[in-house]
């Protein structure tokens, strides 16, 4: 059924970089940096392995942007520095030598923080109680911290160590970045009703909402080279909040993404827990309307296990790439597998158990091979 000359081998571009294939790698924060957040020692080999796998291109895990309040997970990598920032340049070297693209996350925990070396409490748009618990496969327990509500000039620091975070990745030598305003992280907090309360210019009307998307985005592509890739991920579901969805339908994607054009980004990353299905009951689903709005590529990500349901994504011009996140964990050879038209092993979430890291599947890739 898939040969090679399917859509999902057909090269493409995002701006002016080629890509091999329509294939990427989700962002999967693996907890597996050092504890001052320069990468492990098991990360170089996991970013190679996709790369040697076939997928064109590659999306780190979140990488915190600030020595301030940015940081979200114990052992997660960051891009607060340059002395982090320069710790992924054999990973660069090695993923852009296999071909693939790789692309850093940049991310701010906000409220959702479990963890920040510096002691230092959380801050989001308000002082909301996130709902939900923190994530024990991720180090955390119990509930999560109440947080400082930013004050302008909070938000004017959290806007810079994104600008600062890019020109760091740039200088290390990634192909781009994408800022993370999904999943119910600091940019999705300001986007979101009920945890932004805000009555200045950052909370009320959906625009005021996404200022701060917007801050950034511009900034960042004022800052950095054309060369760059500068890109940005939306998603309606939350890691605390598995049922969201946007208050304002259609018309509210219709605004977001067109504005997001605007800032001058490269791409636009969606994610659903299925990726084409209709985002607001009925209709088209969210990379369909990202596409529709924004002219932009779009990755589309959710829920992908085989080859087929990539395609039809593809082929109905819903998105231009599809980003595949658990069946990559347990495949990292997923886009080679499928053009050997070998089979795919099923995605077994005891490989992120206890923890996330790359020590825990290690252990669990040992054990199955073991169990052969
Ligand atoms: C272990 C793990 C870590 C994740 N970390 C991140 C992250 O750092 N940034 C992000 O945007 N999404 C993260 N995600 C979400 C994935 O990128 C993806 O959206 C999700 O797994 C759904 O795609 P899938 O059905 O292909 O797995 C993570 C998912 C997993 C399983």
């Amino acid at each position: 059924m898939t040969t090679t000359n399917s859509i999902l081998f057909k090269p493409s571009k995002i701006a002016n970089t080629a890509i091999n294939n329509r294939l990427a790698v989700a962002p999967m924060t693996r907890v597996s940096a050092e504890s001052d957040g320069k990468v492990g020692p098991l990360m170089k080999g996991y970013y190679e392995n996709y790369a040697t796998g076939g997928f064109g291109l590659i999306i780190t895990e979140g990488l915190y942007t600030d020595e301030l309040h940015s940081q979200a997970y114990l052992n997660q990598p960051g891009i607060a520095t340059s002395a982090q920032a320069d710790s992924w340049k054999p990973i660069i070297a090695a993923v852009h030598l296999k071909g693939a693209v790789l692309i850093a996350q940049l991310m701010h925990g906000g409220a959702l923080s479990q963890y920040n070396h510096l002691s230092k409490p959380s801050i989001a748009p308000s002082a909301v109680q996130p709902k939900g618990k923190q994530m024990p496969a991720y180090h955390g327990e119990g509930a999560y911290k109440l947080p400082q509500a930013m004050t302008e000039q909070d938000i004017e620091v959290a806007v810079q160590g994104f600008v600062d975070a890019a020109l760091r990745a740039e200088k290390a030598g990634f192909a781009g970045v994408e800022i993370h305003g999904a999943n119910g992280y600091l940019l999705d907090q300001f986007l979101t009703e009920y945890t932004n309360q805000r009555e200045d210019s950052y909370g009320g009307s959906l625009a005021n909402r996404l200022r701060i998307y917007q801050q950034i985005l511009t900034a960042v592509r004022e800052s950095v080279g054309e060369a760059l890739i500068v890109g940005v991920r939306f998603s309606q579901k939350k890691v605390n909040d598995t049922q969201y969805v946007w208050a304002g339908g259609e018309e509210a994607a219709k605004s977001t993404f067109a504005m997001i054009k605007e800032c001058g980004a490269d791409y636009i990353h969606t994610t659903e827990p299925l990726l084409n299905n209709a985002a607001f009951g009925e209709g088209e689903s969210l990379a369909s309307l990202a596409k529709k709005y924004s002219g932009l590529p779009v990755i589309a990500n959710g829920g992908v296990s085989d080859p087929q349901l990539a395609t039809d994504v593809l082929e109905s011009g819903q998105a231009d790439f599809v980003a595949l996140g658990k069946i990559a964990l347990s495949n990292q050879d997923w886009p080679n597998t499928v053009k050997n038209s070998n089979s795919i092993k099923g995605f077994n979430y005891s490989m992120l158990a206890p923890l996330v890291d790359l020590e825990n599947a290690q252990r669990f890739n040992k054990d199955e091979l073991g169990a052969a």
